[in-house]
């Protein structure tokens, strides 16, 4: 791992997950041409990122991760962005509060596209064809000019990543954000639901915080800090050509920088130490995150730290723990301790999606909202025992009334997975789910600024 690293030396290296472009030249003119057009983001915002997630690591900050499993290109429209933008500020509101603490607030979107399979092809009915491996690859209607990888999708995804962050940045800055707003951000379907009656009560007491503020003298306006926030993008680079051609060298610094977002992370199935994701990742100075699954060894996830932050700076590495509400009490532990152990500073995050995706009987991938929330649960108990900072949550989820996990205050049922399963991949919250979710988030994140949380039976399942 020591020899000398460029924005493409992965291409010498074993790679899991590409598609199988049949024209090598339509690729690699996109791939030039996308070489050619400005980056998305700055050098300097993915170092506030870093710092911002340094603050997170050393237990001053939670970090709040969530957006679609996968973007597509069928639903690029102004409202979905702003739904998710408005329960992503319900939600980092609910725990600002509860916590005390800042709130990092990372999108996955704005580039969230590529999807890894476990299995390169699809079978239906006696048909066989590539699977779908998200809309910057290939298309899901289930037709061979359909799935067959397309490299002119990459420009299209590059476009719409520029177009939604551009909307997000209006709203972050341009007014929507400010916490004078608090109560315009609930959303119409989630009137009158348990949910916005406690986001209302909070909602209610943030105003009279900031009019006790005014009636003290305080000019309100006059603190940017109140009327906007920062958003950051994130999402799994796994298409190495696309992140290649966005790695760019920052003029300030003379650093190489993924400018496809603001933070990437490595996925749970092309973590290998000698493979081209790793090798592309040791040379960005992004804050990265890394998916530690199940069949993740303590010795392997120190080996990784060790390419990935050999410098051990904080805010350079989140680890991103996915293991299943009946797993991670037997895998969590000994990750942390071997990381504690070794004096390794990172941000530990739980995604508690991942590891409990079942199959209902009428061919729906669901989760169970218990499930999720046990994870999560779990995940705060284990940091607590272990004496570490539960830093963060990994969500996928959506500002739309879907209904793709079961459970919930609304006990959405097998039953009703049909009526609105609109996700191209994954099961996501509902955006009342996710509320729920952030309210049950911060009574943990309450605890642990406590420090009552009590370790409780971890495994149990459901
Ligand atoms: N700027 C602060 C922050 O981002 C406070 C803030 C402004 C805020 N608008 C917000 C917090 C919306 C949460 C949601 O944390
Ligand atoms: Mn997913």
């Amino acid at each position: 791992m020591s020899e000398r690293w460029t924005p493409e030396s992965w291409r010498a290296k074993p790679v899991l997950q590409v598609p199988d472009y049949p024209d090598a030249k339509a690729l690699a003119d996109v791939e030039a041409q996308l070489a050619t057009f400005p980056p998305l983001v700055f050098a300097g915002e993915a170092r506030n990122l870093k710092k911002a997630l340094a603050r997170v690591a050393a237990g001053e900050a939670f970090l709040l991760q969530g957006g679609d499993c996968a973007e597509s290109f069928a639903e690029h429209g102004a409202n979905n962005i702003r739904d998710f933008f408005r329960v992503l500020l319900q939600m980092a509101v609910v725990l600002t509060y509860a916590g005390a603490l800042p709130v990092v607030k990372v999108g996955r979107i704005a580039g969230q596209f590529a999807k890894p399979r476990s299995s390169p092809m699809e079978t239906i009915d006696g048909v066989e064809l590539p699977s779908y491996r998200g809309d910057i690859v290939n298309d899901i209607a289930f037709t061979a000019q359909s799935r067959t990888p397309d490299p002119q999708r990459q420009l299209m995804a590059y476009r719409q990543s520029a177009a939604t962050l551009n909307l997000l940045r209006a709203f972050a800055t341009g007014g929507f954000a400010n916490l004078g707003s608090v109560h315009q951000w609930m959303l119409g379907f989630l009137k009158d639901s348990q949910q916005s009656r406690r986001y209302k009560e909070l909602a209610d007491r943030i105003s009279d915080a900031l009019n006790f503020m005014r009636a003290c003298g305080l000019d309100l306006e006059s603190h940017p800090e109140l009327r906007a926030t920062d958003i950051y993008t994130s999402h799994e680079a796994l298409l190495l050509g696309y992140e290649q051609a966005f790695t760019r060298v920052d003029s300030t610094t003379g650093d190489w920088y993924a400018t496809s977002g603001h933070m990437i992370w490595i996925g749970d199935r092309t973590r290998q130490l000698d493979h081209g994701h790793v090798e592309y990742f040791r040379g960005i100075k992004n804050p990265v995150g890394l998916k530690c699954g199940p069949s993740l060894k303590a010795d392997e996830l120190l080996r990784l730290i060790d390419v990935l932050n050999p410098d051990n700076e904080p805010g350079r590495l989140t680890l991103i723990t996915r293991f299943g509400s009946d797993k991670v009490a037997d895998h969590l532990p000994q990750l942390i301790r071997a990381v504690q152990r070794e004096g390794r500073v990172v941000v530990w995050s739980c995604d508690p999606m991942h590891g409990n995706t079942i199959s209902s009987n009428s061919g729906y991938k669901t989760r169970p909202f218990d499930r999720i929330l046990s994870e999560v649960k779990s995940f705060f108990t284990i940091h607590a025992a272990e004496g570490t900072h539960a830093g963060g949550v990994h969500l996928e989820m959506t500002g739309q009334d879907v209904t793709e996990c079961i459970g919930g205050a609304r006990a959405i049922t097998y039953e009703n997975l049909s009526d609105r399963y609109h996700t191209v991949c994954d099961p996501r919250l509902n955006a009342e789910q996710s509320i729920d979710m952030a309210f049950l988030i911060a009574e943990l994140l309450k605890q642990e600024r406590g420090g009552k949380v009590k370790p409780m039976p971890v495994a149990a399942g459901l």
